[in-house]
C-alpha cells in the first residue's frame, strides 16, 4: 500500500476509549427554537476556505480524495478488528483536512467568537478549542477564551455527561476532565463544557442554541492543521452532537469535487428531510450500518450471493455509509461482478489505463466518453435505490484518463475484516436523512438547490 505514506494524505487518527456503564441515564434531546436547523458546509477547496490554494486544481483535488480514501478505508478496518468485545472501548478517527472536504462555520459563546470546524461522520465528540492553550502554535482565526464567555458552564464530575467522555476523570477543580489519547503523538485534554453554539444556516442566518456539551481542549495534541478549531462528530455515540440534537440528521451534498458548489448542506435534529426511499438502519460503535441486496448495470442485476454484504459480528462484515472516503468499497465478490460487468462494456471500445492492479481506468474523459453509459444502481433492503451516474460511478483521475471510484476491500491489504463501505461519491446529488432511534436511513435523489427553503 504505497499510496498511505504519501505525504499528501496524513490523516490524524486517534483511539478513545469509554468505559460504558450499565443503567446510565438517557439523555434528553436539547431543545432549540429554530424549527430546521439547516447547516451551511463550506468546501475544503473553496475559495472561503483557509485552505483555499489557487494552484490546485481538479487532478490533483481527485488525488487528494483518492488517496485519503485508503486511509480512511484502512483505518476503519482496524477499528472495526480492535472492537471486540463490542463495548469495551470505542476508537474515533479525525482525519486530517486532506481527507475532509467539509467544514461548517460556527461561533460559540456570548460574545460570540467564529470557529472554522470540521464536519466528520467517523469521529464523534465535539470539541473546539479553547485559551489556555498548549500546543496551538499556529493560529488560524481567535481562540475561544471560556472566561470572556458568559455562556459557558463547565460540566462538574457528577454530571452524568462525564461517563461518557473519553477517559473522564475528575481534576482537583470538581471539572470533568477528557483526555482523547492519538495513536500518534501527544493526547488532546480538555474539559467537558457547556456553551452556546451558533451554527450558520443555509440561508445566511444564524441558528443558536443554548447548552450543547462540548469538549473544550486546551491540549491539541499534534493535531498539526492549525486551520481548524474543532471538530462536530457526527458519528453516534452518547455525547456526540447528532445524540445532544435528538438523533436525525440528514445532508445533501452536489459535487464532491466541485468547491464553488454553494448548496451543500447539513440538517441537525427534526428538522432533518425524510423523503423519498427508505431502508434500515444500524448503528454500532458509532458506524452506520446498511443492508445491500444487490447491484444492477442498466436493467441488468449482477449475479451476486446477497449473503456477501450481511453484517456478521464474529466475521466483521457488513455495509457501512460514511462521508469519510470518497471512493465506495465492496468485499471482493460484489466488487468483481460490478468491474467485470463495467469491463464488458467498456473494453470493447475504450483503450485501458493502467494505475494499481484494483483500480479500472481506461484512457478518455467521463463527460465526453461515457454518454450513454448506464447507471449503475445499489439496491439497499425494503426497495431502496441509490442510483449512480458516471459522474458518482467514475473519476477524471488525469485530465486523459478515469478510473472507477469503487475499489475492492481487499485492496487495503486486510483479509480479516470483510466489510463494504458506500462511500461520498456514490451519495453525490442525494439528500441522505439518518434516523438514529427510528432505525432508518431515507435517500432521494436531489438537486440540493431545491432544499434551500
Ligand atoms: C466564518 O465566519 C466569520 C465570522 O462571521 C467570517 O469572518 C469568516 O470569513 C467565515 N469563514 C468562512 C470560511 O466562511
Ligand atoms: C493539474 O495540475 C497538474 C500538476 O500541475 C497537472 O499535471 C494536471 O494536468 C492539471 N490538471 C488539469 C485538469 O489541468
Ligand atoms: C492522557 O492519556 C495518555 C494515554 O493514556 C497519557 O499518556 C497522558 O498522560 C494523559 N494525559 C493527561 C493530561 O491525563
Ligand atoms: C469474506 O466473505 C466472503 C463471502 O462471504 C467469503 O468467501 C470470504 O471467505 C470472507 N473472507 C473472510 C476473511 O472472512
Ligand atoms: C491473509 O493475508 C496474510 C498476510 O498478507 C496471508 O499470509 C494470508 O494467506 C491471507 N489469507 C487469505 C485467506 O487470503
Amino acid at each position: 500500500m504505497e499510496q498511505i505514506t504519501l505525504a499528501t494524505a496524513q490523516c490524524f487518527i486517534f483511539l478513545t476509549f469509554t468505559i460504558i456503564s450499565s443503567g446510565s441515564p438517557t439523555f434528553q434531546a436539547i431543545p432549540f427554537t429554530s424549527s430546521k436547523l439547516v447547516i451551511k458546509l463550506v468546501h475544503r477547496d473553496s475559495i472561503h476556505s483557509p485552505y483555499y490554494n489557487k494552484k490546485d486544481n481538479v487532478t490533483i483535488r481527485i488525488k487528494r480524495a483518492m488517496e485519503s480514501s485508503i486511509l480512511r478505508f484502512t483505518y476503519l478496518q482496524k477499528k472495526v478488528r480492535r472492537t471486540w468485545p463490542e463495548d469495551d472501548f470505542q476508537a474515533d478517527v479525525l482525519p486530517s483536512a486532506d481527507g475532509c472536504v467539509f467544514y461548517t462555520n460556527i461561533s460559540i459563546g456570548q460574545p460570540p467568537v467564529p470557529q472554522f470546524t470540521l464536519m466528520d461522520t467517523g469521529s464523534s465528540l465535539l470539541w473546539i478549542r479553547c485559551l489556555p492553550c498548549r500546543r496551538c502554535s499556529t493560529q488560524f482565526g481567535p481562540i475561544f477564551d471560556p472566561e470572556k464567555s458568559s455562556t459557558y458552564a463547565y460540566l462538574l464530575c457528577n454530571s452524568q455527561y462525564c461517563h461518557y467522555a473519553p477517559h473522564g476523570r475528575c481534576n482537583l477543580l470538581d471539572e470533568c476532565e477528557y483526555n482523547q489519547t492519538y495513536i500518534q503523538g501527544t493526547p488532546s485534554v480538555g474539559i467537558l463544557s457547556k456553551e452556546q453554539f451558533i451554527f450558520k444556516t443555509s440561508d445566511e442566518g444564524s441558528a443558536p442554541i443554548p447548552d450543547v456539551i462540548f469538549g473544550c481542549s486546551h491540549e491539541n495534541g499534534n493535531f498539526k492543521d492549525h486551520q481548524i478549531s474543532g471538530v462536530i462528530g457526527l458519528g453516534f455515540k452518547k455525547l456526540s452532537l447528532i445524540a445532544q440534537l435528538g438523533s436525525k440528521f440528514s445532508y445533501c451534498i452536489g459535487n464532491v469535487f466541485d468547491p464553488n458548489y454553494i448548496h451543500n448542506k447539513l440538517i441537525l435534529g427534526d428538522g432533518a428531510m425524510f423523503e423519498g426511499d427508505s431502508t434500515p438502519l444500524e448503528v454500532i460503535d458509532g458506524r452506520y450500518y446498511i443492508t445491500l441486496e444487490g447491484i444492477s448495470v442498466g436493467e441488468k442485476r449482477l449475479i451476486i450471493d446477497s449473503n456477501i454484504f450481511k453484517r456478521k459480528t464474529w466475521k466483521k462484515s457488513g455495509v457501512i455509509i460514511d462521508s469519510g472516503s470518497s471512493t465506495t468499497w465492496l468485499v471482493q465478490e460484489g466488487f468483481e461482478a460490478l468491474r467485470n460487468e463495467v469491463q464488458s462494456l467498456l473494453d470493447t471500445w475504450m483503450t485501458r489505463f493502467w494505475y494499481n492492479s484494483w483500480t479500472l481506468c481506461y484512457m478518455g474523459t467521463i463527460s465526453q466518453d461515457l454518454i450513454g453509459f448506464p447507471a449503475v444502481t445499489f439496491h439497499f433492503a425494503r426497495g431502496a435505490d441509490l442510483v449512480l451516474d458516471t459522474e458518482s460511478l467514475f473519476v477524471q483521475l488525469h485530465p486523459y484518463a478515469f478510473c472507477m471510484a469503487v475499489l475492492p476491500s481487499y485492496a487495503s491489504g486486510d483479509n480479516i475484516t470483510n466489510f463494504s463501505l458506500i462511500g461520498m461519491l456514490a451519495q453525490q446529488n442525494y439528500n441522505i436523512a439518518y434516523d438514529i432511534y427510528g432505525k432508518t436511513m431515507s435517500f432521494q435523489r436531489i438537486d440540493c438547490e431545491l432544499l434551500d427553503d
